[in-house]
This record gives structure tokens, C-alpha cells and sequence, in this order.
């Protein structure tokens, strides 16, 4: 991030990450002085392997899990509860059935695809696709969004049902670094949205859906929700 007068922003985000990566440093010492029953604890504990993680690594991997298992959490409730909200029929529908909210929070990672793009790839051939070629060596960036809304693989893919019964999405990638957090995010999500469904029955956008504003992150994040209940 580059600091300067006219970037004031910058300079924001360079000492919040100053400070976020101190405080991974001063989590790292407590944890090698006390370490307990968690995963910090068991990331700078040797546990009787070979290797262990330099302290550069164990700040990235911290940061990387609370980073990658924050916001996009975030954004599956927070577009979620919007989705539901603009499918009020379908919102009183998982009220009524709360055993649908499984096949409803795949839906709605589907359909809100909370995280936009996968991590980079590099082509490892070429690979010729519509009339282009993909080059070997050439860097991809895959729109999760898209291929979450592909019309040969999901009937009626714009729209959003929460009884779809095949739903082969992507919202967590694909392959060998498929998110790590998957398990954990699908739980967050259905503690959430039952939670959410059973305290605020009446819960309603307080504002024009054309009024939201979104940011402009490889995420696809809401800036705020307003809401009545
Ligand atoms: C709704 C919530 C979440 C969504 C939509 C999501 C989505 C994704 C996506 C699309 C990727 C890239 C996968 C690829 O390139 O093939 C990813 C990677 C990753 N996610 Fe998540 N994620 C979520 C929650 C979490 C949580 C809760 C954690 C951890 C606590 C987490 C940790 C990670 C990590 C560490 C990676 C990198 C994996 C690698 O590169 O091998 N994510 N996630």
C-alpha cells in the first residue's frame, strides 16, 4: 500500500496492518509461553513433527485464517439475509421448515456467492476456450460468480430456491485449495440464519434495495444492512 498526502486511506490501512500483525506477534509469545487447547497453541507447538513453522509463516498463517475466515463469513450472512429478504415467500418458508436450512444455506452460498474469484491459478497448458487460447504460464482468476450462475449446470439459475436438490456450486473453489473453512463456515451459517429466523420473525429491510451499497473488494461485501425486526 503505498503512503502518501493525497492517500490518506493508505496510510489507515498501513498501520492497521502494522498493528494486526503485532498482535499476531504477541498472541504467537503467550501461546509459546502458555499454549492451551487451540489452534494457535497447536501452530507453534512442535507436536513431535520435524518441521516447524518460522515465525514469518506463523504470522501469515494466522492472519490468513482470521482474514479468510472473517468477511466471507460475514458476507454469506449478511447476503444471505438480504437474498431472503427480496424472497419473502421463501424467507417464510424455511420460518415454517427450519430442517430446509441445510439445503438452503447451499443455495444461498450459491447464489450470493459470498467470496466473487478463486485464488490465482497458472495455466499449466495451453488451454484453447471460445475462440481464445489460454496460454501455458498465463495467470487465471475464475469469477466464482459466474460459474455459480451457469445456466448448464443450475436450472433456473437466477433465480434463488432454497429446495434445489442438485447443487454442485463452487462458493468455497475447487480442488487442492479448496477453503479450509468450508465445514466451519457452513455451521456459522446455519447457527446463523436459524438464529436469525427464529429471534426476528419480522426482520425487514429498512431501506430501498436500490439504496445498498456494496464495496468494491475481490469479496462481494455489503457496506451496511439497515433492517427493522
Ligand atoms: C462463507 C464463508 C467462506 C467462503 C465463501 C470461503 C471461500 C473461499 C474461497 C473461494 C477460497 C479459494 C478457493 C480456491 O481458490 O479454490 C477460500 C480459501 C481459503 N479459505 Fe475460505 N471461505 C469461507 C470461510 C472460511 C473460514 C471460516 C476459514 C477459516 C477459519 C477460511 C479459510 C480459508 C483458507 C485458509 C483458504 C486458503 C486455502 C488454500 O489456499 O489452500 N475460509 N475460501
Amino acid at each position: 500500500m503505498t503512503v502518501s498526502a493525497d492517500n490518506p486511506k493508505g496510510e489507515t490501512s498501513s498501520s492497521a496492518m502494522e498493528a494486526f500483525i503485532n498482535y499476531n506477534k504477541t498472541l504467537i509469545e503467550k501461546k509459546r509461553a502458555h499454549p492451551g487447547d487451540d489452534l494457535v497453541s497447536g501452530l507453534v507447538q512442535n507436536n513431535g513433527q520435524e518441521e516447524t513453522l518460522s515465525d514469518k509463516e506463523l504470522i501469515s498463517t494466522i492472519f490468513l485464517l482470521i482474514i479468510a475466515g472473517h468477511e466471507t463469513t460475514l458476507n454469506l450472512i449478511s447476503n444471505g439475509t438480504l437474498a431472503l429478504l427480496e424472497h419473502p415467500e421463501q424467507m417464510h418458508m424455511l420460518q415454517q421448515d427450519p430442517s430446509l436450512i441445510p439445503a438452503a444455506l447451499e443455495e444461498l452460498l450459491r447464489y450470493t456467492s459470498p467470496v466473487s474469484l478463486c485464488s490465482i491459478r497458472w495455466a499449466k497448458e495451453d488451454i484453447p476456450m471460445h475462440g481464445e487460447v489460454i496460454r501455458k504460464g498465463d495467470m487465471v482468476l475464475v469469477s466464482l460468480i459466474a460459474a455459480n450462475s451457469d445456466p448448464a449446470k443450475f436450472t433456473n439459475s437466477a433465480e434463488l430456491d432454497i429446495t434445489r436438490q442438485i447443487n454442485r456450486h463452487v462458493a468455497f473453489g475447487k480442488g487442492i485449495h479448496i477453503c479450509i473453512g468450508a465445514p466451519l463456515a457452513r455451521m456459522e451459517g446455519q447457527i446463523a440464519f436459524t438464529t436469525l429466523l427464529q429471534r426476528m420473525p419480522h426482520l425487514r429491510l429498512a431501506v430501498k434495495p436500490e439504496q445498498l451499497t456494496w464495496n468494491h473488494t475481490p469479496m462481494r461485501s455489503l457496506t451496511r444492512l439497515p433492517v427493522t425486526f
